[in-house]
């Protein structure tokens, strides 16, 4: 029902596992985390890291005002340098009149805050001026507020410059909004599995290394910080897409793609995580109350604005970047995905529920993880449970 009020052409709901990730402290509060992942090993890894930085007091993060950039394309500019100036001059009267479109957003403390000019006198389709306008979205994402003020200002630009609007869009760019997260702990921390903590800490430290210099492993560095963030993206009714491509933009901001997180060992012997990136999150509008579970993270989060909400969020993917480097540079992640694996071959082979367990173990025990010994397994069962 609530579904087909969503979106058009509606024929059912698709579910995802929706798990807790205990034992994080961001800022000193103490917080249940969920996470909406169909990734088996994200949400254990998660709670784990969680619980290993607890021995440093947790995560501290912060971010930015909420500010988001809308942009208004002008072509067909006679005169850009004209045009420039006229808008220029014009600020005031544009700032006002985009507080005036941006409706409720001004009376919660937020608004137009800056325009910016960009001119692409040699574009493929002739010289071409882009506004910038910065709106301070407060605790929405933001994304109607600013198309509805883009849109609106298209009659006034125009005028000014002379030219023709076209696009009158956000940019999920949202570089004006970031958060960011750190971590440390004394390497000691680390020792387990017969494994010296400093050694640990050092092989994380050259983990992080390759992702900071290179593409390819920076891809996959920063796909698994976004494990956590869309986890909980998702499970707050938030637009991941929105997340992820801003996210990559800033990964790519200075023209290589390069890791979102950086770990360093002080001369204390602490290791040292930190990450930064672009968090256009909010806690209201949207799906954010409108879908019931995510009005219910929301809850379990406690949080109080969507600063604290993206804080919340570098934080968690900080930890589960964490998480995959110590396991990355330890024993490696197969042996821990195996075992959910087979979980998960055990449930395609049609086990039931209760017996998933069991038929993972044997899986698990022979070595021998795949979906036809799986079905094997359940037959098995099925032929023990007919006689
Ligand atoms: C898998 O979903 C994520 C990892 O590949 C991340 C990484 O390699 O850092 C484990």
């Amino acid at each position: 029902m609530l579904a087909g009020q969503m979106i058009e052409n509606c024929i059912g709901v698709f579910g995802l596992p929706l798990g807790i990730a205990p034992n994080f402290i961001v800022n000193g509060r103490e917080l249940l985390v969920p996470l909406a992942i169909e990734e088996p090993s994200v949400l254990a890894a998660l709670g784990n890291a969680a619980r290993i930085f607890r021995a440093g007091g947790g995560f501290s993060a912060d971010s930015d005002e909420p500010v988001m950039t809308g942009q208004v394309q002008l072509l067909d500019v006679t005169d850009i340098e004209a045009a420039r100036s006229a808008i220029e001059r014009a600020r005031t009267e544009i700032l006002a009149q985009a507080d005036a479109l941006a409706g409720s957003i001004v009376a919660r403390g937020g608004g137009a805050r800056d325009l910016k000019l960009r001119a692409f006198p040699q574009s493929p389709v002739g010289p071409m001026l882009v506004l910038h306008l910065a709106i301070d979205c407060r605790d929405a994402m933001g994304a109607n507020v600013v198309n509805s003020v883009c849109e609106g200002l298209a009659p006034l630009l125009e005028s000014l410059s002379g030219g023709r609007a076209n696009l009158r869009i956000l940019s999920n760019f949202s570089d004006r909004r970031r958060a960011r997260a750190s971590c440390s702990l004394p390497a000691a921390e680390l020792e387990g599995n017969g494994q010296d903590g400093l050694n640990v800490a050092k092989r994380i430290v050259e983990s992080s290394a390759l992702a900071e210099i290179d593409p390819w492993r920076a891809t996959t560095h920063n796909k698994g910080i976004m494990n956590g963030i869309d986890g909980v993206a998702i499970a707050t009714g938030n637009d991941w897409r929105a997340i992820e491509a801003g996210a990559h933009a800033w990964a790519a901001r200075d023209g290589d793609y390069r890791s979102l997180s950086h770990w360093r060992l002080d001369e204390d012997g602490d290791l040292r995580g930190s990450i930064e990136l672009p968090l256009a999150v909010g806690t209201v509008g949207g799906a954010t109350r409108v879908h019931p579970l995510a009005a219910l993270c929301l809850k379990i989060l406690g949080v109080s604005s969507a600063r604290e909400l993206a804080e919340i969020m570098a934080a968690v993917g900080l930890a589960q970047n964490f998480a995959a480097l110590r396991a990355l540079a330890t024993e490696g992640i197969q042996r821990g995905h195996m075992n959910l694996h087979a979980r998960q071959l055990a449930l395609a082979a049609g086990a039931p529920p209760e017996r998933v367990g069991e038929i993972a173990g044997t899986l698990v025990a022979g070595g021998d993880i795949r979906l036809g010994r799986a079905q094997d397994l359940v037959a098995g069962l099925q032929d023990g449970d007919s006689r």
